[in-house]
């Protein structure tokens, strides 16, 4: 394939949506991507006209089935490479089955979809039209959680046993949604959103975020969801305790009535040797604890292997990554940046006819999404079930 800038289609972004934003500048950042198309709102008046009012010049749509069909009919130098969905999640399934069929790869906002029918069509899907498919689990894309997935599946830590993985938020304490605020309407609408508010909204990252970073499965879970907020049809706070693959134990918790926490994404990894700390919030560093010896930070950008605690041989591709020296912050957008680049290298290889991996360890593939979706259904079985220990469903 030649060195232009890969082709991206939005579908949904219009009328002050929220995540769209990071996404356009993300797919911006390294000048090798480039919106130029978008399908921006279900009214195809609407779209029509919110493309005409996007800041660049981009293809509008009235709908995502135009932008998809059209594509076939467009020379090849302007056709899309992928797109990326980033509507609400009860119209993540069909763009993504369209446009598989239609040969285009796919960056889809997390959760996968509404429920673990169609995450198994979907992974069903990729696996038949072996196209590039990513799961925009924001948060991997830091350069600490990579760091921090070295260190824990490198062995440094020893045996885990015990993680906190934890997103809390407090912007849903009140009845938001009643005002009509976009965002909260939906997410706390059962048809939209799927069988969990809180737990799909940002259990799934905190899910997420403990398999990437260990490398270990929820085989079992003992859930709780909770409605603080009177009259509210789902969850606002989701609490799961869980038996991890290799026989340790985890909390996987969420919470979006917890005034005072914002984007309060972390986690904490216990091992027998060690223990880890990352906290989103405050993205640059890495504190690792060994018994008796002072806490230790690791700054991105300020990593030195062979020093005692990390070995001499952390992989050369992982010690590159950074984009600016330590102390020149990155933040959310880089982590999504990275997000993009890694599925653009993965998309270039595809078009290359070369084989690509989609393999999870860059970015959250098709079936990390099942895999968040079956964890939402089998907390929501087991809370109706007063927290019974219910087993998680066989991988597809
Ligand atoms: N990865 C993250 O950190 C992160 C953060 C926020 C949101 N999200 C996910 O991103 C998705 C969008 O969330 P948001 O907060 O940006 O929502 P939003 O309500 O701000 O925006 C959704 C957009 O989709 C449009 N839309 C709805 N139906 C459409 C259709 N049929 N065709 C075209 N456009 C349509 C809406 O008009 C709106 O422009 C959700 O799945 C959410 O879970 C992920």
């Amino acid at each position: 394939m030649s060195k232009r800038p890969l082709n991206v289609g939005l579908v949904g972004g219009g009328k002050g949506a929220f995540i769209v934003q990071p996404h356009q500048k993300a797919i911006h950042f390294d000048g090798t991507r480039r919106v130029t198309a978008a399908a921006l709102f279900p009214d195809p008046k609407i779209a029509l006209e919110e493309a005409e009012n996007w800041p660049y010049p981009i293809n509008g749509y009235g709908s995502y089935d135009e932008m998809i069909s059209a594509n076939a009919k467009l020379p090849e130098d302007q056709k899309l490479d992928y797109i990326v969905i980033v509507t609400p999640n009860h119209v993540h399934y069909d763009p993504a089955m369209k446009a598989l069929k239609a040969g285009i790869a796919v960056l889809c906002e997390k959760p996968l979809c509404l429920n673990l029918r169609e995450a198994t069509n979907l992974v069903k899907a990729v696996r038949k039209y072996e196209i590039p498919f990513g799961v925009a689990h924001t948060y991997l894309g830091h350069w600490t959680t990579r760091f921090a997935r070295y260190i824990v599946q490198a062995g440094l830590l020893g045996e885990i046993r015990w993680v906190d993985s934890y997103y809390l938020q407090g912007w849903l304490a009140t009845k938001l949604e009643a005002t009509g605020q976009m965002q909260a309407s939906w997410r706390t609408n059962p048809k939209l959103a799927g069988g969990s508010g809180c737990g799909g909204d940002i259990g799934t990252h905190a899910l997420m975020h403990l398999r990437y970073i260990t490398g270990l499965d929820v085989v079992q879970l003992s859930g709780q969801l909770e409605t603080f907020v009177e009259g509210r049809p789902l969850d606002d706070h989701f609490t799961t305790y869980c038996k991890l693959s290799n026989g340790g134990k985890a909390l996987v918790r969420a919470s979006q009535i917890s005034i005072g926490h914002k984007n309060d994404l972390g986690i904490e990894i216990a091992g027998t040797k060690g223990s880890l700390h990352w906290s989103q919030e405050q993205p640059e560093s890495v504190t690792v604890c060994l018994s008796g010896q002072p806490d230790m930070v690791y700054w991105r950008g300020a990593v030195t292997p062979g020093d005692g605690f990390l070995p001499k041989n952390v992989p050369a591709e992982l010690m590159a990554e950074p984009t600016v020296p330590s102390g020149h912050p990155e933040a959310f957008h880089d982590a999504y940046a990275r997000l993009h680049r890694c599925f653009e290298a993965d998309v270039r290889k595809w078009k290359a006819g070369q084989p690509f991996k989609c393999d999870g360890s860059k970015y959250a593939n098709v079936e990390d999404g099942w895999m968040g979706i079956a964890f939402i259904e089998t907390a929501v079985k087991s809370s109706k079930k007063k927290g019974a220990w219910t087993p998680m469903p066989k991988p597809v």
